[in-house]
């Protein structure tokens, strides 16, 4: 298996460019689905999950091409299947985002229950209650490996939705399921991340009527059909707040640019109580970790506009060396604190309880072997790695090159030792 060899860096300096969000290209891909006509994304990243998509997106009956370094072209003339295999979706959860878009075009989706996977249990209730609530039938089959949803005679009937959890994917889902419905129907306690604004704005394009995206009531008014069109996919707020993260724990300045910084305002708020200078443009942001002492802060994830659960673990790599303690709660998912133990042996002083971590920073980390255990605590630990006396071999890398586009190379183009190898 492949592994990331970091060596201690020194700071990071230069500039580097953001590539569009993986949260927010998945569901635009599966919104195509919802029309007969071609569909232009831009700013696609060139990521293993965007990939795993188009295999989706293939299998259902979609035409896709590349068309340039970052656009691809879908068009699903018709739709040739409404299951999913099961290798698929346990590959990626994100599968899922197509029920909605297969229900509403074809009236039928048959998908196996997608597993947990290593953050917690992820069910899909809130999806499922959302397609039942506009007249959809679900069937679960008899060893609960697959659901099926079937909508009624008359196809799906808009009507008025309250999500028990802001829930990212029950809200996407459900507006997709939504946009050619009969009637109006309302999503409350929607989540409100700029991936959901990206995907209305997306589906408004199509010729969808979606009214409240970004804020937590969401209004759809179903219509007859949706036509092709074209869009850029939003700048990644997650690897932009990685690459910020970065800059401040090397003591480092960074120039990141493609950015939305009102997209950043928490990750921003957090850092500068820590004492990182950051200057942000219209499109750009400047993250000096080069001037001043730096000090522990508190964090707790909750739903945007919140601290985005994303981020915490890349924080909490960074609070280990700042002085003084920190306090992180994990709000949003029941198990994302794997990387903790993974930072402790590298020397972090890191004690937790249920979903609280106890950061007591200013430890001296020493680079060992570690594994990646998510994503987001891939990124984690090269983080640390960075700023670890010595060589981190870091495994299980296939996490990190799921999400981070040209990872290795945008990182080694700020001045770090970060190296691939296969076993
Ligand atoms: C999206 O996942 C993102 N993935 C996640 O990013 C992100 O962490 C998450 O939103 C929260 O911001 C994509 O967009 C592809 P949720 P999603 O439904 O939609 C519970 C990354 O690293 N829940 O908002 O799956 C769920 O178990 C990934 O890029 C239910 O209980 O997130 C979790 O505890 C990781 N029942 C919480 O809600 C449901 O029916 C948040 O899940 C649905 C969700």
């Amino acid at each position: 298996m492949a592994k990331y060899i970091v060596e201690q860096s020194g700071p990071l300096r230069g500039e580097v460019s953001i590539s569009g969000a993986k949260n927010a290209v998945l569901p635009l891909m599966a919104a195509t689905l919802l029309s007969d006509e071609e569909c232009i994304i831009d700013a696609v990243p060139h990521l293993a999950d965007v990939n795993l998509m188009k295999e989706i997106l293939a299998s259902l009956g979609s035409e896709i091409e590349e068309n340039g370094e970052n656009t691809i072209s879908v068009r699903t003339e018709d739709i040739l299947s409404t299951e999913l295999q099961k290798d698929l979706v346990s590959r990626m959860r994100a599968s899922i985002l197509v029920m909605g878009p297969l229900l509403a075009r074809k009236g039928r989706v048959r998908i196996p229950l997608p597993g947990g996977c290593a953050i917690g249990a992820r069910p899909i209730e809130l999806h499922l209650k959302g397609f039942e609530i506009l007249g959809a039938i679900i069937t679960k089959s008899e060893d609960n490996d697959y659901v099926e949803a079937v909508a009624g005679g008359q196809g799906l009937i808009g009507d008025q939705i309250y999500l028990d959890f802001p829930s990212v994917g029950a809200t996407e889902n459900i507006m997709m399921a939504a946009v050619l419905a009969e009637g109006t129907t309302y999503i409350e306690n929607a989540a409100e991340e700029p991936e959901i604004v990206d995907l209305a704005n997306f589906l408004n394009k199509m010729g969808a009527k979606i009214r409240g995206a970004g804020t937590d009531t969401i209004r759809i008014e179903g219509v007859p059909r949706l036509h092709g069109a074209k869009h850029t996919v939003i700048p990644d707020r997650i690897e932009a707040g990685t690459f910020m993260l970065a800059a401040a724990i090397t003591r480092g300045a960074v120039n990141i640019r493609n950015v939305e910084p009102d997209h950043l305002k928490p990750i921003i708020a957090k850092m500068r109580e820590c004492g990182v200078r950051i200057e942000a443009g219209d499109e750009d942001i400047m993250v000096r970790g080069d001037l001043g002492p730096q000090i522990a802060t508190d964090i707790k994830t909750l739903p945007y506009p919140g601290f985005p659960t994303d981020i915490q673990s890349p924080f909490m790599a960074y609070l280990t060396t700042v002085n003084g303690t920190s306090t992180v709660i994990e709000t949003v998912f029941e198990n994302r604190f794997m990387h903790v133990s993974q930072l402790g042996k590298m020397g972090a002083q890191i004690e937790t309880a249920g979903n609280r971590a106890v950061i007591r920073g200013g430890t001296h980390l020493r680079g060992c072997n570690v594994i990646a255990t998510d994503l987001r605590a891939g990124a984690a630990m090269v983080l640390a790695g960075l700023v670890a006396e010595g060589r981190t071999e870091i495994a299980d890398i296939y996490h990190i090159e799921r999400g981070y586009e040209r990872f290795i190379e945008k990182f080694s183009g700020l001045g770090a030792r970060i190296t691939k190898i296969d076993d």
